[in-house]
């Protein structure tokens, strides 16, 4: 089953004159929200550590006629946040929206998981988020702005594979995360959402694929077709999809959805 090429390349208005923070926008799922965020009209600024790649997303949203920041931040570093949220709205104006989108994921089975292994997956994936929306908040509280937070939780947060403990765990504490940020920004007119993505086709996929066919003596191209018959759709999500919602709950469309968790996942939480 193939997935459909035109929806990728829609544009609308639906954030012209938005700005949209993008973690994690160097590749995979954070390159198509953010280019799917531009094909809305949004300026965006990626926060990533990788910075040559994110360098590729922006030149891709200039393309579309939108302006695009680079800031290397890594997500778990408030004093490199903070430089980078000031550097964002220096450039860019005020933010309308931030997705954190940044995570990690390493398939290890809980009884050799190391605390060291926890700690960097709770680290990246869920004080990340935390640190990241706090600042953005207090941005658009400042700023007077009525906008929208959306986190990249994972199907994995209710419905984890076998090896994906500390990532499971550390998905699920983003979904209670955007609970309280959108009670508690609520009076601020701020929303807080999470997306839940299925198998999307990312580089951390193929990584994850290779790593699980060398343990079992497979073919990558096994791993992922076991993976995708536990959903109902099954083929590998595209970025742009998970882009799509972003763009949803990022837009007045979306105003009255808060500490809403859409599952983006061919059917696999329902399969
Ligand atoms: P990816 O590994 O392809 O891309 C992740 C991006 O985050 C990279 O650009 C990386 O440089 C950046 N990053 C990692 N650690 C960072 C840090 N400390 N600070 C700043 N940036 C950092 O991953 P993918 O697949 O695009 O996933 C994106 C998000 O979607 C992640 O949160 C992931 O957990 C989630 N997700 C992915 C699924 C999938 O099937 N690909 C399924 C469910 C959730």
């Amino acid at each position: 089953m193939s997935a459909p090429q035109s929806s990728a390349e829609q544009t609308d208005e639906r954030l012209a004159d938005h700005h949209i923070v993008v973690t994690g926008g160097a590749q995979g799922i954070g390159r198509g929200i953010a280019i799917r965020c531009a094909r809305s009209g949004a300026d965006v600024t990626i926060l990533d550590v990788d910075s040559a790649a994110a360098a590729e997303t922006a030149s891709r949203i200039r393309d579309l006629g939108c302006e695009a920041v680079v800031v290397e931040t890594d997500v778990t570093d408030q004093e490199a946040i903070d430089a980078a949220i000031e550097t964002a709205t220096a450039e860019l104006g005020p933010i309308h929206g931030l997705v954190n989108n940044a995570g990690i994921q390493r398939s290890v089975p809980l009884l050799e998981t190391s605390e060291a292994e926890w700690d960097r997956h709770f680290a990246v994936n869920a004080k990340g988020p935390f640190l990241v929306s706090k600042r953005v908040a207090e941005q658009m509280i400042d700023d007077g702005i009525e906008g929208s937070i959306v986190n990249v939780s994972s199907v994995g947060a209710e419905r984890p594979f076998s090896g994906q403990g500390a990532y499971g765990a550390s998905k699920a504490a983003v979904l209670a995360l955007t609970t309280v940020l959108a009670k508690e920004l609520k009076a601020h007119g701020i929303t807080a959402n999470a997306i839940k993505p299925g198998t999307v086709d990312t580089p951390m996929v193929e990584e994850w694929a290779d790593e699980k066919a060398e343990a079992k003596g497979v073919t990558s191209d096994e791993v992922l077709e076991e993976a995708m018959s536990t959903h109902i759709l099954d083929r590998p999500g595209r970025p742009a999809e998970i882009g799509h919602v972003a763009v949803l709950l990022l837009s007045e469309e979306g105003s009255w959805i808060t500490g809403e968790s859409i599952a983006v996942d061919g059917g696999y939480l329902k399969a």
